[in-house]
């Protein structure tokens, strides 16, 4: 467990003040100083935008050591969990700490997949959008809409509304973006089926027509399942400091997966796989690879080289290496041989992982380099790259969000600033300005 008792202190000094602030040890990484009463008892702020220096809250799920590359979900290294595990379990790890008894896995399956219809009425809003609005753009709609729909759920109160939101959430995203996909093409909505695991549901939800039966390959929805794993949490990134921020002030669960929908549609964050899959192609051919190299380097240019670098991953992404490994073995099942947005990808990430450039910056591909190309292959257009991340990464929200409101220690997410605006000065009538 964390040290909590305060036994150590820091001591800041600043003027002829001096203040002893308590530290906190964690389980894993650097330790903590709390400067919950800086201000009452300082009168100063900290400065630190975008976070770099601020632990935001205590949370047990998810940790990652950046220099060491390594991540793990309730202490659980991802890469034995990409290799042994499937998505729904690590859903259940995620939300409820352990790993599940054959029995609990078992009851979690069903009411996950007794959760993945959507309310009929639901169609109907989908219609109300334009063909060919993003599928991000419908997704923050219909995942915001859910709570017009589930009142029964929306008490945050209530732990059992709370677990009924979390579990209607993992199942019916999947569907809502398979759905949006399905209108931006002109498609009819295409049913959950029972049947199908997780991954290969949601894959039949995209790819499944009336006219034929469509038949899941095993392969491919194993390599979705993995893609999910391995993006579903990642402890309090952009997206999940939004709905934690958003689920401070009360709001409901829909309303806060929305808004975490919406933060991770930015090319910083999950729509990078969009974004690195785009540059990709446009390179085209080994070649031309110098040529871009220079101006990623080259900040006047306003090019940045996509699924590459990471706040807090200084070394290699370890989802990245097995999300490498997946897509040889997914264009190989495909028969996809010498496919040339790979070849340029790996000469690519060959080549900026020599540069002094990349080395001193220390920056590596992140998980987003390489699962453009699986997804590509699966048939996915790029539009629905950042969907499938959406929905690999409810369970890490909501997990995120139900330990929040779980802490006795939350409050509302309110940050300071350091003003640098005018000082106080008296309104002038528009006929003397
Ligand atoms: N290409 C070229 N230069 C880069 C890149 C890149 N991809 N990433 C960072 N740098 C440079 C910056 O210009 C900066 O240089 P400087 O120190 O000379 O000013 C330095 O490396 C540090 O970069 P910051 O932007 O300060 O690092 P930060 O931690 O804020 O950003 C981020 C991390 C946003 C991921 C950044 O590396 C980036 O924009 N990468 C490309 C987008 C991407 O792949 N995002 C996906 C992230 S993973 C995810 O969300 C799942």
């Amino acid at each position: 467990m964390a040290d909590t008792k305060h036994t150590r202190t820091a001591t800041l000094s600043f003027g002829d003040r001096r203040l002893d602030l308590p530290m906190m040890s964690p389980t894993l990484g650097p330790d903590v100083i709390d400067i919950r009463r800086l201000y009452a008892e300082g009168g100063v702020f900290t400065f630190d935008p975008g976070f770099t220096s601020t632990a935001s809250c205590e949370s047990t799920i998810t940790y990652i050591d950046g220099d060491a590359g390594e991540l793990l979900y309730r202490g659980y290294p991802i890469e034995q969990l990409a290799e042994k595990s499937h998505f729904l379990e690590v859903c259940y790890l995620l939300l409820y700490g352990e790993l599940p008894t054959a029995a609990q896995m078992e009851d979690f399956e069903n009411r996950v997949t007794r959760h993945t219809m959507l309310h009929e009425q639901i169609q109907y809003f989908f219609r109300g959008f334009r063909r060919d609005a993003h599928p991000m753009a419908t997704m923050v709609g219909v995942v915001g809409a859910l709570s017009a729909f589930y009142h029964d759920s929306t008490d945050i109160n209530d732990p059992w509304q709370r677990e009924v939101a979390a579990i209607r959430l993992i199942a019916k995203v999947p569907t809502i973006a398979a759905w949006a996909f399905k209108y931006s093409v002109g498609q009819p909505f295409v049913y959950p089926r029972n049947a199908l695991d997780y991954a290969g549901n949601f894959l039949h939800m995209c790819f499944a027509v009336p006219a034929e039966e469509y038949v899941v390959d095993p392969i491919l929805s194993r390599a979705m399942d993995r893609i999910m794993m391995l993006h579903a949490d990642h402890e309090q990134n952009a997206s999940t400091s939004t709905v934690r921020l958003a689920g401070s002030s009360g709001a409901n669960p829909f309303a806060c997966i929305a808004a975490g929908i919406a933060c991770l549609w930015g090319p910083a964050h999950g729509g990078a796989n969009q974004a690195a899959l785009e540059q990709l192609r446009e390179i085209g051919t080994v070649d031309r690879i110098p040529e871009f190299i220079r101006k990623a380097k080259d900040k006047s240019s306003g090019v940045r080289l996509m699924g590459f670098g990471h706040r807090v991953y200084k070394n290699y992404d370890p989802r990245a290496k097995v999300m490498k490994e997946s897509a040889d073995e997914v264009l190989e099942l495909l028969g996809i041989h010498n496919n040339p947005t790979l070849q340029v990808a790996k000469e690519l990430e060959r080549i900026a992982l020599e540069d002094d450039y990349f080395v001193t910056k220390k920056l590596y591909p992140n998980v987003d380099f390489y699962s453009g190309i699986i997804l590509e292959a699966m048939g996915f257009p790029t539009s629905m790259f950042t969907p499938i991340f959406a929905i690999s990464r409810t369970v890490g929200w909501i997990s995120q969000w139900k330990e929040m409101i779980a802490d006795p220690t939350q409050k509302i997410g309110r940050p300071r600033q350091l003003y640098v605006g005018a000082t106080r000065r008296d309104y002038v009538d528009l006929h003397h300005r």
